[in-house]
Order: C-alpha cells, then structure tokens, then sequence
C-alpha cells in the first residue's frame, strides 16, 4: 500500500516447488523479489489467489496461525538481516529454537565455524560487519533446520570466498532434502540451483 492508492506488485504468478527443491530467482531491483519471499513466509498477505506452502493454506491464515507456521516451517535470511540489536550473536541463533523448545546441541557453535566465524558469538550484531552479520542471518535461517529455507540476497555482502563458503552449507541443505527459494543476483550461486526463474515487473518466466 502507497500513500494514495495501492499497486500491484505481484501478478499472475503460477509457481509450483517440489518438496526439496532448490529454486533460484533473478530479476530486477524494484521486481518483487522481497515481495514474493514474504508473501510464501506469511509476512505479507496475498489480496487474490492462493498460497500453499509445506501443506499450509496461507491466503487466509491470521494470527496466531502465521506466527506458528513461521516458526515451524520457514528459515528467512531477510536481505537487510534483521539481528535483534540487543541479543549477541549466540542469542540470535538460540531463539528459533527456544521458540520451538528445542535443544542446541552444539548446533550454534558448527554452524558459526562452517561460516567462518567462531570467535563471534558473544559479540553484539552491531559490531560486526555486514558480511558478518549476513552469515549470522544465514546461520539463523538454517539453525532448527527448517523445511522450507527463503534466502533474500544470501551472498549479497560477501566476498567470493566467503559467498562460496555459504552457497555449500545452502546447497548441503537442498541436497539433505530441504526446499530453497533463494533470491540473488551472483551467477555463481544462481547457478547452483536445480532451477532458475526470473521475475519481471512482478511477473515470473522461466
Ligand atoms: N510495504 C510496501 N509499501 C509500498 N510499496 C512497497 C512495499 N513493499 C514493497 N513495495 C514496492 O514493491 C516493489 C517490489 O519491492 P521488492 O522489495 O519486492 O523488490 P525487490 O525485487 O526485492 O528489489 P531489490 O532487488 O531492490 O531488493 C517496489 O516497487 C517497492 O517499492
Ligand atoms: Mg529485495
């Protein structure tokens, strides 16, 4: 919704994922990439049609059924991060789980080593880099190992290196049966995905 009147950002879109699909989507900046990422997380609703995500009926869920369907289902690596300022780094990562009463196990400390930042995880997000704070983001995501994973520009702040590092620990997850739709605009990661779709204008070619 804009001041004055509403838009629409997405349209005729016809998508269907295969459970443990990897799915990659290009486009444009201003296309509704974001737009279609929280509308499949619950975060945006739809005005017509349907949305059926991991057997989930989402174009008429309220609250609180959104919320627990999220946190359930879904792993978001949001493009602009989203770390809770006041939470360190480990805190972040620990309340997925605790939201879903889950045990760490050791899970927070591997997946900070396999992103190369093990030494991080009493700092707060606000002084670590972007690139850092996109691999906490990544970490997140992926920490109570989700169905459904939903990365937003996931290599966006990252070097090459860096990038590959966190392409492999996505691509490890497609490969153990988890679905991905990953929003980016680097051929290389593009380029790892079973599938690869561009959205236009709001609208979704193969
Ligand atoms: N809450 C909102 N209110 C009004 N307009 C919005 C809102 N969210 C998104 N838009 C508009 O919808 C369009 C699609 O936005 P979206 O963030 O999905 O694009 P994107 O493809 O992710 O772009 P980028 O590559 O720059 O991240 C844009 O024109 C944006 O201005
Ligand atoms: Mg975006």
């Amino acid at each position: 919704m804009e001041a004055g009147g509403s838009r629409c950002v997405l349209e005729s879109i016809d998508l269907d994922v295969a459970s443990g699909e990897f799915v990659a989507i290009e486009g444009p900046s201003g296309s509704g990439k974001s737009t279609l990422l929280n509308v499949i997380a619950a975060i945006e609703p739809v005005d017509r049609g349907q949305v059926q995500v991991a057997d989930v009926e989402l174009s008429s869920i309220g609250e609180p059924a959104s919320t627990h369907f999220r946190r359930s289902h879904i792993g978001i690596v949001f493009q602009f991060f989203n770390l809770i300022p006041t939470l360190t780094v480990r805190e972040n990562l620990l309340l997925p789980l605790h939201l879903l009463k889950q045990r760490d196990g050791n899970r927070v400390d591997e997946l900070l080593s396999k992103l190369e930042l093990p030494d991080r995880a009493d700092s707060f997000p606000d002084v670590l880099s972007g690139g850092e704070q996109q691999r906490v983001g990544v970490a997140r995501a992926m920490i109570h190992r989700p169905s459904v994973i939903l990365a937003d520009e996931p290599t966006g702040n990252l070097d090459e290196k860096t990038g590959e590092g966190v392409m492999a620990l996505i691509t490890d997850a497609a490969r153990e049966g988890t679905t991905v739709l990953m929003v980016t605009h680097a051929e290389s990661a593009a380029a790892r995905a079973d599938r690869r779709l561009l959205l236009r204008g709001g609208r979704l070619s193969g």
